[in-house]
């Protein structure tokens, strides 16, 4: 399936871009004509993926929140300006509410709420001072049901999707579009993994799906590049579902 819009010469960032929904759609960015960077932890993993992708990489670690403001200036320097920013980098952890500890609940919102946020900040910067750029934020069905042993992870999403769209208020008079999708079950290699061990869940996710099957981290890829294009060009502050119906279903 081709296509058809153009992010030709678009600088974007994609974090978390080494694997699984990162991966597909720094793919699917390049295949557009974006000049993609994939930034996350490991080197290895990025090297690598970037070779494959075509792309180039930079090492970033969200937690290290102090050092974000430099991995932005870096990200100017080395590349040149960035257009686009792929908030897709997240972590989760699947317990019972009842036993999560502190550090673990500080760790899902240290990567996926403050580091996420510090660092999207940071590039905005660079955005405003021209006046034009795009940013999507890849949250979850969370943000639409309730899951159970996904607790702080729901909160993360939930503050991410909701902090998206008061970026947006701020940022879209400014020339810079925020946007989020928030995908369903997306069949990555942890999901796939995940669902093999249940092989019921993933029966029952099946079922309650409108369109009967598990997403593909490329239909996810697409819906970014869509609204990271100029065919997006009236559309902020909206959360994309990207979830064959699954949250809206009984
Ligand atoms: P994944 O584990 O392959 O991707 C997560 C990426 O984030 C990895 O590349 C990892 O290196 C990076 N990352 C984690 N902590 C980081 C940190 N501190 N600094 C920099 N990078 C860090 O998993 P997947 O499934 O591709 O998830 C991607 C995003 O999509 C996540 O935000 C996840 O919450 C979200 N999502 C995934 C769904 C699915 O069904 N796979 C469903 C809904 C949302």
């Amino acid at each position: 399936m081709k296509t058809q819009i153009s992010l030709e010469g678009k600088r974007i960032i994609v974090t978390g871009g080494a694997s699984g929904i990162g991966y597909a759609t720094a793919k699917e960015l390049v295949d557009c004509g974006a000049k993609v960077i994939i930034a996350s932890r490991r080197v290895e993993l990025l090297k690598k993926a970037a070779a494959e992708l075509g792309a180039s990489w930079m090492r970033l670690d969200l937690t290290e929140e102090d050092d974000l403001p430099r991995a932005a200036a870096e990200m100017e320097e080395k590349f040149g300006p960035i257009f686009g920013l792929v908030n897709n980098a997240g972590i989760q952890n699947n317990k019972d509410a009842l036993v999560f500890s502190a550090g673990e609940i500080r760790e899902l919102f240290n990567t996926n709420v403050f580091g996420t946020l510090t660092f999207t900040r940071e590039m905005a910067k660079y955005m405003l001072q021209r006046g034009s750029g795009s940013i999507v934020f890849i949250t979850s069905g969370t943000v639409y049901m309730g899951m159970n042993r996904n607790l702080p992870y729901t909160g993360t999403k939930n503050a991410l999707s909701g902090m998206c769209r008061a970026l947006a208020a701020e940022f879209s008079p400014k020339g810079i579009r925020v946007n989020s999708i928030a995908p369903g079950w997306i069949e990555t290699d942890l999901v796939r993994e995940s669902m093999a061990k249940v092989p019921e869940r993933r029966a029952l996710v099946e079922r309650r799906c409108m369109l009967g099957r598990l997403g593909q981290p490329r239909e996810v890829g697409m819906a970014a590049a869509f609204l990271l294009s100029d065919a997006a060009s009236y559309i902020t502050a909206t959360e994309l579902k990207v979830d064959g119906g699954v949250t809206v279903s009984l």
